[in-house]
């Protein structure tokens, strides 16, 4: 097939043929140009002809066999078995296997077996000796038989022949072809559409027009997939709806050190805000944008206490709140909408009890490994009403984590800096038969709340968690790097399900 069939040319060919004979019998025999074409050749004219009706055609599946490379070989030279009789001389004395060997060469190994099985040969002490005078060899034969006609008229040895290699079956799909509806020599061109000017001269009346294919498969869309972490963000947004809660805007990766550490009353000293915890902003380092007389009520509070509370007793200085970070927790998207509350309180007279919640991005310096990378999202949310307790917030827990499917969590006492008391939550993972860490919650302290002009009765409930962690459990990812970064698979989020 070395030339490039014109498959029009083909079409014609086609049509004068069965013009004159009335019928393809079998594709397989017929000839383009003198010589027997490719069946997928064939296969594009019959389509292009049968589109127009011009012709009809059903296939035909037809078996043939071929010799392999080796059975090539038997037919030239002869079988193992004939060979290994031939080596071994007429007469009493016999071969030692190591003669043969040497004489015939590895394939003495399976000629052997053969032609025991045969009883052509037998052992006598350590030789092999002949047992017959001659011999005939069928394999060979067999083999001749298959070359010439490519098949056998005994299925049996086609099957032994089949198993020891030394043939193979191909199929092959033909075809036979009558006249159609519309059968003609002369192929008409077919519009694919219908145009303005046909419209306008009238031709449309007159053209043939191209068949719609409605069995051909669209392509798929390109684009579109949401990934795994964005589903799961998606179940926890609805979550917090179904709850009524509502989004905060975390828009923010940047943030000052004074909206994400000193308004949560975390001490300037505090080792999270280290360089080794916290990536640090060079350039611009510094912000001077802050309501200075909330600032400087916090300033005090670090320093001096209030609120019932005997604060830090430190200096606090101004340069650690100015320099700038990236966000290390949505806390700070929190601080930052409490006391836009406690704004809206002070010009309204009077406070509305809220519930808030955010997914979004954070940032912490650490080294990556299987469970840990340099940023990863967290869900948050909080609850600020008047006289809330921690039963309201183990309550709430449990109603939001039995909504993520999760029914068995426990709580341990902990530390945050801004929420006292704290608890971390835990969830039994029946996979591990273990209680994993699955979030961190906490009552905010009144040294966070009251400098924002909250009133001492409100109490505001949060909890935190990050998006990874169940995304990676509710996906079955067990390294981090699989789900986000340059290792992730496209196929992966393209294939993932919806999960729930
Ligand atoms: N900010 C905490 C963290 O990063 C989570 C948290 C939020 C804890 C709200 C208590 C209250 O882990």
């Amino acid at each position: 097939m070395a030339t490039k069939i014109d498959n029009e040319a083909l079409q014609i060919s086609i049509l004068n043929f069965l013009d004159k004979n009335g019928k393809i019998e079998d594709s397989a025999n017929f000839k383009f140009e003198g010589e027997i074409i490719d069946q997928l050749v064939f296969l594009g004219a019959l389509n292009s002809l049968s589109s127009k009706d011009m012709i009809s055609y059903k296939q035909i599946e037809n078996e043939k066999w071929n010799v392999t490379e080796e059975g090539n070989e038997i037919v030239e030279t002869g079988s193992h078995e004939a060979k290994v009789f031939n080596a071994i001389p007429e007469g009493e004395e016999g071969i030692t296997i190591a003669d043969l060997i040497a004489k015939v060469g590895p394939s003495a190994k399976i000629g052997q077996g053969k032609a025991f099985k045969n009883k052509w040969i037998s052992k006598k002490g350590n030789c092999l000796v002949r047992s017959v005078a001659s011999i005939q060899d069928k394999t060979q034969e067999d083999l001749k038989i298959i070359k010439e006609t490519n098949n056998h008229p005994d299925a049996n040895i086609l099957k032994d022949l089949k198993k020891r290699k030394l043939i193979d079956r191909q199929k092959i799909t033909s075809y036979s072809v009558e006249k159609g509806e519309k059968f003609s020599t002369t192929i008409v061109k077919q519009a694919t559409d219908i145009t303005y000017e046909m419209l306008q001269n009238g031709s449309w009346k007159d053209v043939s027009f191209k068949k719609y294919n409605f069995d051909a498969e669209g392509i798929q869309p390109k684009g579109g997939y949401l990934h795994p972490l964005m589903k799961v963000r998606e179940e926890f947004r609805q979550i917090f709806f179904q709850m009524g809660f509502s989004e905060m805007p975390t828009n923010k990766f940047v943030e000052s050190s004074f909206w994400n550490f000193d308004a949560l009353f975390q001490p300037q000293q505090h080792p999270a805000r280290d360089l080794q915890d916290t990536f640090f902003l060079k350039d611009p380092a510094t912000t001077n944008d802050f309501p200075e007389d909330y600032l400087e009520v916090v300033r005090n509070t670090h320093e001096n206490g209030g609120f019932g509370s005997i604060g830090y007793g430190y200096k606090w200085s101004r340069e650690e709140t100015q320099k700038l970070i990236l966000r290390t927790h949505t806390t700070s998207v929190t601080s930052h909408m409490l006391y836009t509350l406690a704004q809206k309180m002070k010009k309204d007279g009077k406070f509305e009890p809220a519930k808030y919640f955010s997914i979004d991005r954070v940032f912490r310096n650490e080294t990556v490994d299987a469970t840990h990378l340099a940023e990863f999202h967290q869900v948050e949310g909080f609850i600020a009403d008047y006289d809330l307790n921690l039963g309201h917030l183990i309550g709430v827990l449990n109603d939001f984590f039995h909504r993520m499917g999760v029914d068995q969590i426990k709580f341990k006492p902990a530390y945050n800096p801004y929420t006292e008391p704290s608890m971390e939550i835990f969830s039994y993972h029946a996979g591990l038969d273990e209680w994993v860490e699955i979030g961190n919650s906490g009552m905010f302290r009144p040294e966070m709340l009251r400098p924002m002009g909250l009133p001492e009765n409100v109490r505001v409930i949060a909890w935190g968690l990050s998006l990874e962690r169940p995304t990676m459990i509710k996906y079955s990812i067990d390294n981090i790097r699989e789900l986000l970064g340059h290792k992730c698979d496209i196929n992966m989020i393209q294939n993932n399900p919806i999960c729930r």
